[in-house]
């Protein structure tokens, strides 16, 4: 998890109070908050990171207030260069994090306060931190969503030109990890490509309800200033306006579709791994990583380990648990906004954190994977993986599909006995079992013939590899419109 208040542990609830209230909400209080407390409300130590989207927002409500007469065009301009110098501080290590001023939200705004003096004061007008903080998290949210696309197409890229390499290389397919029928291994590496695909629909899908400006329900009932909240909405980027006050402080829908968003990617990326992790083993022999993806053993010298995908395999599993986390977090949670929501970011952001490192790792290993295509094609030939390929035949001569089967799982039991392949059997001993076998047979028993014969949509004969391959392409370009 993200980090946790320093010294958060040296304190008990009896220590000293911290030096004052904050002057941000101290008005009613008669004593100052205890030090302890202090900490254990504070979120800035993790929600700094949405500075940048804490200061966009905040440029666009004065833009609005301004616009309503709310504010004055100096004092707009104040504000505005005020907040770009902050931001330009931020970005070059000038500035100083206060915990005492509990949030990334109101470190910004005292700050602006110290800079531009008294207008400051202004800024916060028409708004609550409530409204503010739920469109910093959909803009951080939204940025994110941008990025991680990003990653998902350099991936889908990347496993295309795998493909395109690889649209005759053949391989054993498995069902229930047994050898099951012949596939190639561009059409196995497309089956990637269809997860990833419907991954980045589903990103852009949630990224237009994630879209959607909360600004302007203030605390939870709105405010009695004239605002202009398409004007907000139309500045910041969002394609809606939040309907409902009550609903826009209080909604983190959006980072609950995210997380399971992520978790399914994560999940896709745990099944690839998965199998990168059994291919590259001394047992299957059927993909090469290279060396700069993997590290050694401290003690076994001969040892090469698939770390990245074990890695990315690993971290799945902390993925799905943020989003039982922020599920957990919102459930039974009465409106409006309640501090509950500021436990929020550390899932959120560490589901962000996770899937992104795992999209570049996998980004850059996959288009470097070597298939080795001599074993695959020896382990393709083993375990009778043209046996339906025969039953088959047989249909196409006549017989009924059942009787097919038997015949052919008679022929396999003698292969099993004579530790030959059907192709390897010979004529006589297929003909024993069926009439209808005659020299012909030996060609749909070849590897080629059987993965050749699967040509139809969505097959994998090399033909519809490279043409899925094609389609793939133009499918990628116009959802994502890259
Ligand atoms: N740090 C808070 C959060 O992350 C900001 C909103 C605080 N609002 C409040 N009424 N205390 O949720």
């Amino acid at each position: 998890m993200t980090t946790q208040p320093s010294d958060l542990t040296n304190h008990n609830a009896n220590s000293q109070p911290a030096k004052a209230t904050s002057n941000m909400w101290g008005g009613r209080f008669t004593e100052a908050t205890n030090a302890f407390v202090a900490e254990f409300t504070a979120s800035v130590q993790f929600d700094k990171r949405m500075y940048a989207q804490d200061i966009q927002g905040s440029i666009a409500h004065a833009t609005m207030l301004a616009s309503v007469g709310v504010l004055t065009d100096s004092e707009r301009d104040a504000i505005i260069s005020g907040l770009t110098g902050i931001l330009k501080d931020i970005e070059q290590g000038n500035f100083q994090w206060q915990i005492a001023l509990e949030d990334v939200h109101m470190n910004i705004e005292s700050a602006l306060t110290a800079r531009i003096g008294q207008t400051g004061k202004k800024l916060h007008t028409g708004r609550s931190r409530n409204d503010q903080v739920a469109t910093d998290i959909r803009l951080y949210v939204r940025d994110s969503i941008d990025h991680i696309l990003k990653l998902l197409n350099r991936l889908q890229h990347g496993i295309l030109a795998l493909a395109e390499a690889h649209t005759d290389t053949i391989m054993p397919g498995f069902t229930h990890l047994q050898s099951a029928q012949p596939v190639t291994f561009g059409h196995h590496v497309l089956a990637w490509f269809e997860m990833l695909y419907r991954d980045t629909e589903r990103l852009i899908d949630c990224r237009r309800r994630t879209n959607c400006l909360p600004l302007g329900a203030a605390a939870l009932a709105g405010t009695t200033y004239p605002i202009n909240r398409q004007l907000t909405a139309q500045l910041l980027g969002f394609e809606s306006v939040a309907e409902n006050s009550l609903d826009a402080v209080s909604d983190r829908d959006f980072a609950i579709e995210f997380c399971a968003a992520a978790s399914l990617i994560m999940m896709h990326l745990s099944r690839m791994s998965e199998e990168l992790i059994l291919w590259t083993s001394s047992q299957f022999r059927f993909v090469h990583i290279p060396d700069r993806f993997c590290t050694g053993s401290s003690i076994m010298p001969q040892k090469k380990n698939p770390d990245v995908p074990e890695l990315v395999r690993g971290k799945s599993g902390r993925v799905f648990g943020d989003l039982i986390s922020l599920l957990t977090l919102m459930k039974a949670q009465p409106l409006a906004y309640n501090k509950d929501n500021q436990e929020d970011k550390e899932p959120l952001f560490d589901a962000i954190d996770t899937v992104q490192g795992c999209l570049v790792a996998f980004a850059d290993m996959i288009p470097a994977l070597i298939p080795e295509t001599d074993t695959l094609r020896t382990a393709a030939f083993k375990g009778f993986s043209t046996a339906t390929d025969l039953a088959d035949y047989l249909v196409k001569k006549g017989l009924p599909f059942r009787d097919a089967h038997e015949v052919v799982g008679k022929a396999v039991a003698l292969g099993v006995q004579k530790n030959l392949d059907l192709s390897e059997l010979t004529l006589p001993d297929l003909q024993q079992f069926s009439r209808l076998i005659e020299p012909d047979v030996y060609s749909i028993l070849t590897l080629e013939g059987s993965v050749n014969a699967r040509n139809h949509f969505g097959g994998t004969a090399p033909l519809q590899v490279s043409a899925a391959i094609g389609r793939a392409r133009s499918r990628l370009s116009l959802a994502t419109g890259e």
